[in-house]
């Protein structure tokens, strides 16, 4: 008897054929269709658009793995998912290169005001005053030095940037190797980062954990950069510090609601370059996490939940 696998969000499967598998594609499937046919499944492979929440998995009679094509679980309700008895896996290593260069890419557009000086030009305005920032001599601030933000911190070394760090869960000598200075105390990091970037997952302790206060630490015409998750950065705070002159641009791949709303106030501005939560959109990291986590869940639903797992 084969698995029935469905997999709900876009996805580059590759070649490779499972078997015990039968995959039903249906990328984009509304809510209430997933919900009156998840009954018929073994797995589920998503990526960031669909909530696999205590509703969708209990309407899940015969589910046992929920394969997550990325990194962040955040959407998944990993504590339903386990009463259940139902495995959550995800594909860590196969986006990170991906994003990580998306970062640097909105740090330097943010710097430079690449996106302000395209519309400007299409829209028939040649403006050369506007002053953007080097990066090369400045201080880059990463919360969060785990795969994505080594990733990046070799980047801006690679730029000329000095990287500081803060990430209460990683040792010293992690740190010591990647030539980053790593500080116990959130405040003092920011007081110190001319540029700002968060490599957390989204959890309730770092849901909201740059606001107001810690936005005003930052030295005067900072650059803020969010390509992990919406919300980490408290996006009314960030708008305030854009208003108040004290950030001079903004980057932001994710949005606490996605797409955001058409009257967001931060998609008016000139100072703020975005991205469709395009992080992992290349097309190499797609291969890699399509077949990665393909792989992952038929070794799972076969059994072999040492590999799978
Ligand atoms: P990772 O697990 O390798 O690293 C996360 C790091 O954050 C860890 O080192 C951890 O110690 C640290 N951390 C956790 N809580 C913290 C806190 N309160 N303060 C400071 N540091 C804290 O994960 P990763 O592969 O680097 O990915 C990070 C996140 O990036 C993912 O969880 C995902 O949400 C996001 N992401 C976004 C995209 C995109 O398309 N924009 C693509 C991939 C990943
Ligand atoms: C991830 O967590 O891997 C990202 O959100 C990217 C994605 O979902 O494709």
């Amino acid at each position: 008897m084969a698995f029935k696998v469905l997999v709900t969000d876009t996805m580059q499967l590759g070649d490779k054929t499972y078997p015990h598998l039968e995959v039903d594609y249906r990328e984009g499937i509304a809510r209430e269709e997933l919900l009156e046919i998840v009954a018929h499944y073994d797995a589920i492979i998503t990526r960031s658009r669909t909530q696999v929440d205590e509703t969708l998995i209990r309407a899940a009679a015969r589910l046992k793995v929920i394969g997550r094509g990325g990194v962040g679980v955040d959407n998944i309700d990993i504590a339903a998912a386990s009463r259940r008895g139902i495995l959550v896996l995800n594909a860590p290593e196969s986006n990170n290169v991906s994003a990580a260069e998306l970062t640097i890419a909105l740090m330097l557009c943010a710097a430079r005001g690449v996106s302000r000086s395209d519309r400007l030009i299409r829209a028939g305005k040649w403006d050369r005053k506007f002053l953007g920032r080097e990066v090369k001599g400045a201080t880059l601030g990463i919360i969060g030095l785990g795969r994505i933000g080594s990733l990046v911190s070799r980047r801006a070394q690679g730029l000329g940037m000095q990287v500081l760090a803060y990430d209460p869960y990683i040792s010293r000598q992690r740190a010591v190797d990647l030539k980053v200075e790593l500080f116990d105390d959130l405040a003092e990091m920011l007081r110190r980062a001319n540029f700002l970037t968060v490599h957390t997952p989204l959890t309730e302790e770092t849901s909201g954990m740059i606001g107001d206060a810690e936005l005003a630490l930052l030295p005067e015409g900072a650059v803020v950069v969010n390509a992990a998750r919406g919300g980490i950065i408290q996006e009314e705070a960030l708008v305030r510090a854009l208003d108040a002159g004290k950030l001079f641009a903004a980057g932001l791949d994710v949005f606490v609601l996605e797409p955001p709303a058409a009257d967001h106030p931060l998609l008016g501005r000139d100072d703020v370059v975005l991205t469709a939560h395009l992080g992992a959109n290349t097309a190499e990291a797609q291969a890699r996490v399509g077949a990665e986590i393909l792989e992952r869940t038929a070794l799972a639903l076969n059994g072999d939940l040492s590999r799978g797992a």
